[in-house]
């Protein structure tokens, strides 16, 4: 069963409390939440406090994202926060495993990203350290860009590898999903869907929760 995991990024920030209780009602289990900081990614969205907020507001679970050139000086705050996940960029950190480590001894699942221009066996073999695999099929940075659509064969090797090896990391796409390619997204091998404007956008947002999931 394939999960959506809806990007705050996209919802209304004027009417935050009700764009995550929508979010809920419809069904959604996990919050993707874009933390970006100006200089990793040129543009700046929110920290932990909008977290914390966040946190207040809903029991999904919180998987956040962290565009930023020193993560690790925001790991503790984050988790503080309430998220449940924390994901990095390889690019950052190419010997990702000592972060790994800091966040399991923060109690929270580990996640690792990579941008479309990274060749995926790069990040195979530290994917034993890692509960999630972050494949972005848009430069990150904005919202409502358009799907790269070569990002579907990265796809297929990470779950060979994965299914090969008989590892437990979830493979999330992020960036331009939405019903025109979540079929083949979903097919191609990932688990979690990252939908920011699609699914903010989107008027009927129980039934879109429950399409993704039949994929
Ligand atoms: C891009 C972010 C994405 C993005 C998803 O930097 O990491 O999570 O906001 O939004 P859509 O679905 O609009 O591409
Ligand atoms: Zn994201």
């Amino acid at each position: 069963m394939a999960k959506i995991a809806p990007s705050v990024l996209g919802a209304d920030f004027s009417r935050l409390g009700e764009e995550i209780k929508s979010a809920d009602e419809a069904g959604v289990e996990v919050l993707h939440l874009d933390i970006m900081d100006g200089h990793f990614v040129p543009n700046i969205s929110f920290g932990p406090a909008i977290v914390k907020t966040i946190d207040k507001l809903t029991g999904a679970f919180l998987d956040v994202h962290l565009m930023l050139t020193e993560p690790e000086k925001y790991f503790e705050a984050f988790v503080d926060a309430g998220a449940d996940s924390i994901t990095f960029h390889y690019k950052v950190h190419p010997e990702p495993q000592p972060y790994a480590e800091q966040l399991r001894k923060l109690g929270v699942k580990t996640g690792i990203s990579i941008n479309p221009d990274v060749e995926v066996a790069k990040v195979l073999p530290h994917l034993e350290h890692f509960d999630l695999l972050l494949l972005m099929s848009v430069y990150p940075g904005f919202g409502g860009q358009k799907f790269i659509r070569p990002v579907l064969s990265k796809i297929m090797e990470a779950r060979n590898y994965i299914d090969k090896k008989g590892i437990k990391t979830i493979i999330q796409v992020d960036g331009g999903i939405d019903r025109s390619n979540a079929a083949e997204v979903v097919k191609a091998g990932a688990d979690w869907l990252v939908m920011g404007t699609a699914f903010f956008g989107c008027d009927n947002r129980p039934e879109l929760v429950k399409y993704i999931n039949n994929l």
